[in-house]
């Protein structure tokens, strides 16, 4: 199995004659776990040499050697952060970690959608909880902005303190934090998304890092199952506050662009392929409603796609699903593909074609 898991670390997909088909034979969350311990035992390549001048780029104050990052839910409990910055992951995001572990949802929780390389999970925040994750990152150096996401405990019966909480936890190693409150499987967490649960919820984390010993930025994750009062109603709020940026966006509920395929029937949120046009929809709505930084994630499979995040709004981008399909060279394609994009058009940085095309995507 964990030799199986391997082969997409590999450059040379015929050695021991696996290939990547015989991970994705695997049942998902099996493969999932193989691959991070294959990541733990430092199978995994490492990038060559520095990333390109043009992929340079800075975030709510992190500098960046490149603006692609490995989004949560990869690495719930921080154990590879380092093998993943060592492959070339401008940030890495670990969690979603609550403050008492919990085993999540009962199994199977994570299903591929094959026809659509989409991908259904309900995983239900299983994690470690804070102590054992922040001991196990307390003495790692990762070579790359480190972002923990925190989250709430399913049988908690105060959501807010829990984040609060994370951020007292996390503050002093974290580069970055992200308040998850879109996950579609802790039943009331998207809830958080409503007007008056944002203000107390935002008051509460803003408070907690102010009294932190470092002042570490603060990044609200949010749904794409967001209509225009929504939209409206989360820009009103985050824009009247200390907060530091937006990630756009967690999985989707709706099942639209699978309809009818295997696994489709599956509870839980989907990502992947299927879910980039209405993540992209959703970043450019944002982006003419805010002037924070956005990353933009889901549904990113290809130099185009990551390409179309940046025109859409996004300043920097994480992936995750895509990984499972197309292997962790793609990350290396997205980066190439990005730089040499950049010089054909005559321009030096990556910034410089952040949100030329956010009228089109709001517009679809
Ligand atoms: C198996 C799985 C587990 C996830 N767990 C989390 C999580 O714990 N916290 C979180 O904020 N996002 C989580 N996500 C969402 C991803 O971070 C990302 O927002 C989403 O998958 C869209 O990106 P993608 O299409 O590139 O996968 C998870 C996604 C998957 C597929």
């Amino acid at each position: 199995m964990i030799l199986s898991a391997l082969s997409p670390f590999l450059r040379n997909q015929t050695v021991a004659g696996l290939t990547r088909d015989s991970l994705l034979r695997m049942d998902p969350e099996i493969a999932h776990g193989a691959t991070i311990t294959a990541l733990r035992l430092g199978l995994a390549p490492q990038q060559e040499g520095a990333d390109p001048p043009e992929l340079r780029t800075s975030i709510a104050g992190l500098d960046l050697a490149n603006p692609v990052g490995m989004a949560a839910g990869f690495d719930k409990n921080g154990e590879v952060p380092r093998p993943l910055a060592l492959m070339g992951f401008g940030m890495v995001e670990i969690g979603t970690v609550t403050p008492r572990p919990q085993s999540g949802n009962p199994k199977p929780r994570l299903f591929r959608v094959p026809g659509a390389e989409g991908v259904i999970n309900r995983m239900g925040f299983n994690n470690e909880g804070h102590e054992e994750v922040f001991r196990r990152l307390r003495d790692v150096r990762v070579p790359a902005a480190l972002g923990v996401n925190i989250g709430a405990n399913k049988d908690s019966d105060d959501f807010t303190a829990d984040y609060a909480k994370g951020v007292e936890r996390f503050a002093p190693l974290a580069d970055y934090l992200t308040a998850n409150i879109s996950s579609p499987n802790t039943p009331g967490l998207r809830d958080l998304q409503q007007e008056d649960a944002l203000k107390h919820l935002l008051d509460a984390v803003l408070n907690a890092r102010g009294r932190a010993t470092v002042s570490v930025p603060v990044f609200l994750k949010i749904a794409p199952d967001l209509d225009q009062a929504a939209r409206d109603a989360i820009a009103g709020v985050v824009n009247g506050t200390g907060l530091d940026g937006l990630i756009v966006s967690n999985t989707t509920i709706s099942r639209d662009p699978v309809a009818g395929m295997e696994n489709a029937g599956e509870k839980g949120g989907l990502s992947g392929k299927p879910l980039f046009d209405l993540a992209t929809i959703r970043l450019a709505q944002m982006r003419q409603r805010t002037s924070l930084p956005i990353i933009g994630v889901g549904g990113i499979h290809s130099v185009e796609t990551a390409l179309a995040k940046f025109e859409a709004g996004a300043n920097a981008i994480q992936l995750y699903s895509a990984l499972v399909f197309g292997g962790l060279d793609l990350l290396d394609r997205i980066k190439r593909g990005l730089a040499s994009t950049i010089r054909t058009a005559g321009k030096h940085n990556i910034s410089e074609l952040v949100g030329t095309k956010t009228a089109d995507w709001a517009n679809r």
